[in-house]
């Protein structure tokens, strides 16, 4: 069911430091930072040959990623992001298996603007799970 990985995202503390880390010392292609207020983070986007790398830093009031960074202050793995062909039939393939979705199920707009659900974690070997509808032939 899941096809390619579309990205793993990084809560950090420093937006700026860690874009300096990955630009200079690791020597990606990195992003100006992008604020995404509706989804209550600023990301910075580091482009690898075969995936993503999403900076992400608390954006707001309430953002998602405020309780991370309270827990893991150094920053820390946040999620990894799954393609799939058609989020609806993988959505009820997991929820047939027992899989929690997380939210009311129903699928939102992500960062890219592609219809996106995430999975408990505690279903999943403790790792939060993104799947993103690739719109690719798979
Ligand atoms: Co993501």
């Amino acid at each position: 069911m899941i096809g390619r990985l579309n990205h793993v995202a990084i809560v950090v503390p420093d937006l700026e430091e860690a874009a300096a880390l990955y630009r200079e010392t690791l020597g990606a292609t990195v992003s100006d930072p992008q604020p995404l207020p509706e989804h209550g983070v600023t990301t910075v986007f580091v482009e690898l040959e075969n995936a993503r790398i999403e900076l992400l830093h608390p954006l707001g009031e309430a953002s998602p990623v405020e309780n991370f960074l309270v827990r893991n202050p150094s920053g820390g793995v946040h999620h990894v992001c799954y393609e799939v062909q058609d989020i609806i039939a993988a959505r009820d393939q997991l929820e047939r298996r027992g899989a929690r979705v997380l939210g009311n199920g129903e699928p939102k707009k992500g960062a890219h603007g592609k219809p996106v659900l995430f999975l408990h974690p505690k279903d999943f070997c403790g790792t939060l799970i993104e799947l993103e509808e690739s719109g690719h032939g798979w």
